[in-house]
């Protein structure tokens, strides 16, 4: 069973996906993650994704089909939560293609000035990926992760021209994904705005199965 969490960049999918590991026992597979890691162990797909990546544009379609197979045949099938895949309508198609039911698309609705606040205060620990803000989202010790004492770091594409390419690319990409799955009744909107624990109280009550 697949819960994925769809939203623009910034909109909180990696810290709402944290909180229903924590929380509901998920499974959570972030593309975002995955392909990172690719990078800092600079693999074939790695050296392919890394300039696209900073660029903030989208990796190849075969590449994240490649890897979303071999990530879910790993996991049980039970509770698996996707963030950052599908990202495009052929993405979409091919996720329907697998062997596993999809039972809710929740989408966390943030607007765009409060994502470039978002993305120009995040920090993610350099050694397990968490995210932590400057301002809202503060850790316990400045610059180290609470979770496992990483240091915390800025990511490339976060700078303020990437993160404009990031949101247009969203726009154009991603957006006719919110239709497709709106069309099929998976479709739930959650209000992405305010206090983390407060969009994960909207996130909980829009989870169906
Ligand atoms: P990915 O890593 O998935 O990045 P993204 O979608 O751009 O999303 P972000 O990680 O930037 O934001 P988020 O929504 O997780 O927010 P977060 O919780 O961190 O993908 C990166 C790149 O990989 C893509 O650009 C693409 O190149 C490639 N890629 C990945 N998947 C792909 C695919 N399927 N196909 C092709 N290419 C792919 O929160 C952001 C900040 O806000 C943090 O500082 C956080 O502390 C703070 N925050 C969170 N919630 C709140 C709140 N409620 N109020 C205030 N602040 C908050």
């Amino acid at each position: 069973m697949i819960t994925v969490l769809i939203g623009p960049p910034g909109a909180g999918k990696g810290t709402q996906a944290d909180l229903l590991v924590e929380q509901l026992g998920y499974t959570k597979f972030s593309t975002g993650d995955v392909l990172r890691k690719h990078i800092k162990e600079k693999t074939p797909v790695g050296i392919l994704a890394g300039d696209i990546m900073a660029g903030g544009g989208l990796v190849s379609d075969d590449i994240l089909l490649e890897i979303i197979k071999v990530e879910l045949d790993r996991a049980s099938k039970e509770k698996i939560l996707l963030d950052g895949y599908p990202r495009n309508l052929l993405q979409a198609a091919a996720l329907g293609d697998l062997p596993y039911k999809i039972c809710d698309v929740v989408h966390i609705d943030v607007g765009r000035s409060d994502l470039i606040g978002r993305l120009s205060g995040r920090r993610v620990c350099s050694s397990c990926g968490s995210p932590f803000h400057v301002t809202a989202n503060k850790p316990k010790k400045d610059g180290v992760c609470d979770k496992c004492g990483g240091q915390l770091v800025q990511r490339p594409d976060d700078a303020a021209d990437k993160v404009a390419v990031r949101l247009d690319v969203y726009d154009s990409m991603t957006k006719p994904v919110l239709d497709y799955y709106q069309d099929r009744g998976l479709y739930r909107r959650v209000d992405g705005s305010g206090d983390p624990m407060r969009v994960f109280e909207g996130v909980r009550s829009a989870l169906g199965c």
